[in-house]
């Protein structure tokens, strides 16, 4: 096999569906651009020669009239999108090699090439059809300008595509009592001549290509009806006024979405290919690079039927895979401006983290089309039960006692049946992305984090270094190499929390195959914040400010719009004012946990050991357990309440009090101290 051979059979083009610039990013347009930054990351990780292509989709009917009803020229209003787009994408680390426009010159280009190629070989044909048309305001009505009452449930003021109410799907001129969304009169019936897509012509090829491994079992099922009831031809112009491309002989005609917007796939790859001295003819002309197009539910359709007929049509190439999601709920519900769970890109990040969301979708996401929730009790669970207490945690723990008690010395590493274990779990993690299980891959990182802690624990180096430094860094080695793998593992997932511990450790930049048990011998850099935990305030902030103000339909913000402040939670009002023998009189002091484990019967009891700094360690029960795992919990430097009067709680005596912050249940973060203070010092 020749290395030419080999690097064009690792070429792989990835593509997302190209957003209107009509509309903000919201959270539900975010999973598939996460979804596919997350592919994409791994791909290029392990090696493979892959590209992650979009554009903003700018063209139709309703941009025109936006754009007219805010007093701006289609281009200024698109050009404010794409710039609003590019700024949300790249806050939630979504990492496209081109986010390019289907306003292009090489759009035109392409979308005249194909057009030309489909009518030279027999795919063309015209039809007169009726639609409605505004005489008041002189134009054809897109679907979503007129309403009317649905022809099947008799439902009132429905648009003129889709029933809210009954799901119906008609088309305009079925709606009873139509009104023009612009002027509020009837629009009329008018027949224009347009040209059609004669889809029944690729019935054969299509039946060949959707069952050659392109689709998923679920999308497939589906397809395999849409064909057996049968194809007819597709209507791919529209009359003007239209901002898009004009049809090269037919004045006043423009192509419509679909013979424009999906070949923006190919306009931005040749515009990546021109200004990275590449040609867009390996991709799209000849047959050897991978395709793969992630998208909703919503376009199966014409990504699966229409688009790849039009490419087999003008002769170019096809995708290899057609990758569907499902669509985002919120507590189980569609998206909804009055309950505020329709939140758009920026307004999430006003409160809260960009990591925090690419965690989650990844944690929900499978190789399924299945619909995903977005539950916020989940949500702040798992972020904090697994991100924070679990996997940053083992990082943190074990770079922060290396600082503080080894002077950041790593040794060498030295037990392999760990080490064995983790490159285990390292290789099921690779199958999970490959096979775009996320979820199954972010299962087996927290069983990698698990190892790690649970070594830590058990070997108590924090006890060992007393005695023995030697031993206890022979621990802290083992785990600081699990964080290592831990930062290769989650680097397609959290970008940014991968890069911070890489940098601590020295091994930026490392690819899937580099990661083994190689930080040794070496010192490693200091401890500092990996990832914060959610507050149920940030959520309620969120939530509340969203309802409070509801996202307008269309239009940017204007250009020169600040960003909002976040919102600062009401302070909590002081108890009575004490002097300062009130305070002394309560004993503050650290402890280090030294064992946790559950209460029987008692869902949120821990019983713990905490060294105090008195000859034996002091039995305390926290009400912590549904906020910390109990191995969670070992190791870590708290503050203890050491003279109140012992307590009896489900049976155990407990000598003290470890102070949390927060309501309780599961918002509860301990108060923590630098792990380099020893217990039993006096907090004042
Ligand atoms: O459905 C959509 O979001 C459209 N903007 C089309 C996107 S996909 C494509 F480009 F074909
Ligand atoms: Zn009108």
């Amino acid at each position: 096999m020749t290395n030419e051979r080999n690097s064009s059979e690792d070429k792989v083009l990835v593509t997302a569906a190209l957003p209107y610039a009509n509309g903000s990013i919201h959270i539900g347009h975010l999973v598939e651009y996460i979804q596919t930054d997350i592919y994409v990351r791994f791909l290029k990780m392990t090696g493979r020669n892959a590209i992650y292509v979009c554009a903003d989709d700018t063209h139709g009917a309703p941009i025109e009239i936006n754009a007219r009803s805010q007093g701006v020229e289609p281009e200024e209003f698109i050009a404010r999108f794409q710039e609003e787009h590019e700024r949300d994408f790249k806050a939630f680390d979504v990492d496209f090699d081109i986010f390019y426009s289907t306003n292009s010159e090489e759009n035109r280009a392409w979308a005249y090439r194909i057009y030309e190629a489909l009518g030279r070989n027999g795919f063309l044909e015209e039809q007169s059809i009726e639609q409605l048309y505004c005489e008041k305001d002189e134009r054809f009505l897109p679907d979503r300008f007129v309403k009317g009452t649905c022809p099947r449930c008799e439902a009132v003021d429905q648009y003129g595509d889709v029933c809210e109410r009954c799901n119906a799907t008609y088309e305009p001129t079925s709606l009873k009592d139509p009104k023009c969304s612009l002027c509020g009169e009837p629009p009329v019936g008018r027949t224009s001549t347009h040209i059609f897509v004669r889809l029944d012509a690729f019935s054969d090829f299509l039946k060949g290509w959707i069952t050659s491994g392109t689709l998923q079992p679920e999308i497939r099922n589906f397809v395999e009806g849409w064909l057996r009831e049968g194809l007819r031809p597709w209507c791919v112009t529209r009359d003007g006024p239209y901002f898009g491309f004009e049809v090269p002989d037919r004045p006043g005609k423009f192509f419509y979405v679909w013979l424009d917007a999906p070949i923006g796939y190919i306009s931005s790859t040749e515009k990546w290919a021109k200004d990275h001295g590449k040609d867009v003819a390996e991709y799209w002309e000849r047959p050897g690079a991978k395709i793969v197009h992630f998208i909703g539910k919503d376009i199966v359709y014409f990504h699966t039927l229409f688009w790849p007929a039009v490419l087999e049509g003008s002769g170019l190439a096809l995708p290899s895979r057609v990758v569907v999601h499902g669509m985002l709920t919120v507590d189980g519900e569609k998206m909804s401006k009055t309950r505020g769970t329709f939140i758009n890109a920026a307004e999430y990040l006003q409160h809260l983290d960009p990591q925090w969301l690419r965690y989650y979708y990844a944690g929900n996401l499978s190789s399924r089309p299945d619909d995903l929730d977005l539950s916020f009790e989940d949500f702040k669970n798992r972020i904090n039960s697994e991100l924070v207490n679990n996997v940053a945690n083992l990082c943190h723990r074990s770079i922060s006692f290396a600082g503080s008690r080894l002077e950041g010395k790593i040794g060498r590493p030295s037990d392999g049946e760990l080490e064995g274990k983790a490159m285990d779990l390292m290789k099921e993690i690779r199958e999970h992305y490959e096979a775009l299980e996320f979820r199954k891959a972010i299962r087996s990182i927290n069983e990698l984090a698990d190892l790690g802690n649970v070594y830590f624990q058990d070997r108590e180096p924090w006890k060992v270094v007393k005695s023995d430094v030697e031993a206890a860094r022979a621990t802290v080695t083992e785990c600081v190499n699990i964080a290592g793998l831990l930062a290769v593992a989650l680097e397609p997932v959290v970008p940014r929390l991968s890069a911070v511990i890489q940098e601590i450790l020295g091994t930026a930049g490392r690819k899937w195959d580099d990661a083994c048990f190689d930080v040794a011998d070496r010192t490693i850099g200091s401890a500092r914040p990996l990832v914060s935990r959610v507050d149920q305030e940030q959520i309620d902030a969120l939530l509340a400010r969203n309802a409070a103000a509801p996202v307008p339909e269309a239009g940017p913000p204007p250009a020169d719009a600040k960003t909002k402040r976040t919102e600062e939670p009401a302070a909590v009002p002081d108890a009575p004012t004490i002097d300062y023998e009130k305070f002394a009189a309560v004993s503050l002091k650290t402890g280090r946990i030294l064992e946790a484990t559950k209460v029987e019967n008692a869902d949120r009891l821990l019983e713990l050991k905490v060294d105090v700094g008195e000859p034996s360690p002091r039995t305390i029960v926290a009400g912590i357990a549904e906020a910390y795992p109990p191995e969670g919990l070992v190791g870590r430097n708290v503050v203890v309440v050491t003279n109140l009067a012992p307590r009896k709680l489900r049976g155990i005596v407990s000598h003290g009090m470890v102070l949390a912050v927060g309501d309780g249940g599961k918002d509860l973060t301990l108060v923590e101290v630098a792990s380099d203070v020893p217990p039993g010092k006096p907090v004042r």
